[in-house]
């Protein structure tokens, strides 16, 4: 038998559920935000990393001090699954590539990951996606008791969500018209659809994906923003587990973290400005009086060089501060 996660791992998971009063002016209904970043590691992926880890050292395919942990993450999983690792003493190598943002790769070495970049992106596709798979593959082929917990594949990434969703309906009392959840493995969107209709409650789902990302068979694009979104579409992924799916451009996000930041204080990443623009996009459809929860996966300060940083914004997008600034307090004084 395991025992619970202890020390640091056992700080995942019950994160704060704050009500947003400022960011949808007028609104005749709550919006509720579900801060992932109040995880140890930073990101609703703590819960992942350590649901994919906890049940094989449970079964003993996973032994602390021998076992090696392979996966390609550019990014929170990484840093999710390099704790949960460095916690167990099991050796973690993490293939990421020359995109990935260099502080997620310091933060991953500083918690004793060894990080593999790939230089050249699959041959077929461009996409360095396809050949960071085919890395760990080799390595899981060739280092002695490897295991690669594939993230976009397990059912235990989703089984892990359950959690998140179980929390937000505990913490709003069983109220919750609308659900704001953005995809990439679908780990977390499955998870919480899959309690959802369990216990039977009536609330609508609202996918949120990047333009350009395949998940919902949309044609493959270009993308500037990590997190959201997938250039292959995710064994976990099931038809139905949506409601309703939203796809969000990379200004689109900037300018929802943008404006979340100036009139909530929330410093959040590039898929919770994606989930509040869903929001935005839907709300003349939302009855009053309805109760919506958005879940907020990140912690913004591994993008202050890209969507916190102005010279950023103004190279991908052009003079663009006006979309975020309010129009009354913020305007110039003469
Ligand atoms: C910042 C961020 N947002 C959203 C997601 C999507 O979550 P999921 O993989 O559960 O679909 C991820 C996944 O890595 C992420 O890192």
């Amino acid at each position: 038998m395991t025992r619970p996660p202890g020390g640091v791992l056992a700080a995942i998971g019950d994160t704060p559920l704050v009500e947003l009063t400022r960011i949808f002016p007028g609104s005749t209904f709550r919006t509720f935000a579900k801060l992932e970043a109040h995880n140890p590691g930073g990101s609703v992926k703590d819960r992942s990393a350590l649901g994919m880890l906890l049940e094989r050292i449970r079964t003993g395919d996973l032994v602390p001090g021998k076992s090696v942990v392979v996966e390609s993450s550019s990014g929170n999983l990484g840093i999710g699954l390099a704790q949960a690792c460095q916690y167990y003493e099991l050796r973690f190598v993490c293939v990421v590539d020359p995109r990935t943002n260099p502080q997620n790769i310091a933060v991953m070495r500083a918690l004793g990951a060894e990080v593999e970049v790939v230089t050249e992106p699959d041959p077929v596709t461009g996409e360095f996606l396809p050949a960071r798979i085919d890395r760990v593959r080799e390595l899981v082929r060739t280092i002695p008791l490897a295991y690669c917990p594939d993230q976009y594949g397990n059912p235990l990434n989703a089984l892990a969500h359950r959690h998140t969703m179980r929390e937000i309906v505990e913490q709003l009392a069983g109220r919750l018209d609308y659900l704001f959840c953005a995809t990439s493995t679908c780990g977390t969107l499955r998870g919480c659809a899959e309690y959802a209709r369990e216990i039977g409650l009536p609330v609508r789902i609202v996918a949120v994906d990047a333009i350009g990302s395949v998940i919902f068979d949309q044609p493959p694009g270009a993308r500037l923003l990590p997190g959201h979104g997938a250039s292959v579409r995710p064994a976990l992924m099931r038809p139905g587990l949506a409601d309703e799916v939203v796809h969000v451009g990379d200004l689109d996000c900037l300018v929802g973290c943008r404006r979340l930041a100036r009139r909530e204080a929330i410093l959040a990443g590039g898929s919770s400005g994606a989930v509040l623009s869903a929001l935005d996009t839907v709300r003349g459809r939302i009855p009053a009086g309805s109760v919506c929860a958005v879940i907020l996966p990140d912690r913004g300060e591994r993008y202050l060089d890209t969507i916190y940083s102005d010279a950023w914004a103004t190279e991908h997008f052009g003079a663009v501060s006006h979309l975020w600034k309010d129009p009354v307090t913020e305007a110039p004084r003469c």
